[in-house]
């Protein structure tokens, strides 16, 4: 690569990094990054993330479901599109990199290519998705389902912790919820969709890698339980005639545990919320909501393993006299990475002069839906220490560079899959 490129890619990544850092400014609190689904925060990233859209040439708008959409033409208007995207909602107290990466990397792609006024015989579209992390109605990829067009309605009626409906969220947040279909697009706009996203784990750290080629998107299932017994006082009801759900939730958490460690082909199970009601120190809580994130290397295998799971939630509940709902509320099976774009990412990262080398991703993506309407490809960026959804979550300027560079490369030498 020449001199003169060189310091033109150096400040891809300046500027990636400070509009990591802007668009950090939108959160629930000062402290600690918080940007939920159709919050008004969102609203506020969504804006920012248009006028640097519309700033890199393209045309730009908020869909149906709140995801920011851009479109930067190529030499025939109307052309099918490759589509750039990864998501700009974060999880509770998040690192600035998980989603944003993507999008905003993307974003200063195109607009390197608008500078030079270089257009392609395809056009670029880049997707900001508005819910992948699933914090705010249970249900996950909301905005890149709804553009795969495989979003599912009744989630309209889940309501959130405060009592809001998805639906009425909707409305606060300017949509309408009747018209979410209008977000979907079809396999023929398409010619493959591409994510660039921080790796979340410690696997290229250790191999002293920047970047590296994703080959599948692990499956996951999640379940949302509620254990329900029988509050009482806590000074009068003798240990053995308490039904009370927080113990039996503690043990149901404790057997998920113990059944994932025990397994050894890298299953994982995590209880991220729970809440116990009436919840006060002197009552014996009568109600416990929790959920169950469980993924593994296989389908069959994580499916067994929530099966044997909910057995053994089943007979806790049975033993302790507790009533069990249990739900799934998000199912998600691996998505594999398409070998013509594993390809040419590899192509690009060659080029670039790093070493090339393919990892799963334990951590699910926007890739999981739009595989239904699109082959897909993912390059994973560097992460320090494997820290993510935590607010040390860190990549440096040089690997958001390095990640720049490749993603630049593999959209300037694109070829649509043929046939
Ligand atoms: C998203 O970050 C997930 O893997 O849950
Ligand atoms: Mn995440
Ligand atoms: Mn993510």
């Amino acid at each position: 690569m020449g001199a003169v490129n060189a310091v033109k890619n150096a400040s891809l990544g300046e500027e990636i990094v400070r509009r990591i850092n802007d668009l950090a400014a939108f959160s629930e609190s000062g402290d600690n990054l918080t940007r939920i689904y159709l919050t008004r925060q969102l609203r506020e990233a969504a804006d920012l993330l248009l006028s640097w859209m519309r700033d890199a040439g393209m045309s730009a708008r908020l869909d149906a479901i709140g995801n920011v959409c851009g479109r930067y033409e190529g030499e025939r208007p109307g052309a099918p599109c490759l589509m750039l995207g990864s998501h700009y909602d974060t999880v509770r107290d998040a690192g600035k990199w998980d989603g944003p990466l993507g999008v905003i990397t993307a974003i200063a792609c195109v607009a390197d290519l608008n500078r030079r006024g270089k257009r392609l015989p395809f056009a670029i579209e880049i997707v900001g998705f508005a819910d992948e992390e699933g914090v705010r109605f249970a249900s996950t990829l909301l905005g890149s389902r709804a553009v795969a067009g495989t979003f599912d309605e009744s989630v309209l009626n889940v309501r959130d912790r405060d009592g809001v409906s998805m639906r009425d969220a909707l409305v606060q947040f300017g949509l309408d919820p009747d018209h979410v279909g209008a977000a979907a697009r079809t396999r023929r706009e398409l010619l493959a969709y591409l994510e660039l996203h921080i790796e979340q784990g410690p696997v290229l750290e250790a191999q002293d890698l920047p970047v590296g080629v994703v080959t599948a998107i692990a499956g996951a299932t999640r379940l949302a339980a509620r254990l329900t017994g029988m509050a009482g006082h806590a000074g009068t009801v003798p240990m053995a005639l308490r039904r009370d759900a927080l113990a039996g939730a503690a043990e149901c958490i404790g057997a998920i545990e113990q059944f994932c460690r025990t397994d050894e082909s890298g299953l994982v199970g995590t209880v991220g919320y729970i809440q116990a009601r009436p919840g006060a120190t002197n009552v014996i809580p009568g109600e416990v909501s929790f959920t169950i994130d469980m993924r593994a290397p296989t389908d069959m295998h994580r499916k067994r393993a929530v099966a044997d799971i909910v057995r053994q939630i089943e007979a806790i509940a049975t033993r302790r006299r507790l009533a069990l709902q249990l739900d799934v509320t998000h199912e998600n099976r691996t998505a594999p990475c398409a070998p013509w774009l594993k390809e040419q990412i590899a192509q690009a990262i060659g080029a670039e002069g790093f070493s090339v080398f393919e990892l799963p991703s334990g951590a699910g993506h926007d890739g999981m839906a739009m595989i239904d309407i699109a082959d897909v490809g993912m390059i994973f960026v560097r992460c320090r220490g494997g820290i993510s959804h935590h607010p040390d979550e860190h990549v440096e300027l040089a690997d958001a560079d390095a990640g720049a560079r490749v993603l630049l490369r593999v959209i300037e030498n694109f070829r649509p899959r043929e046939g």
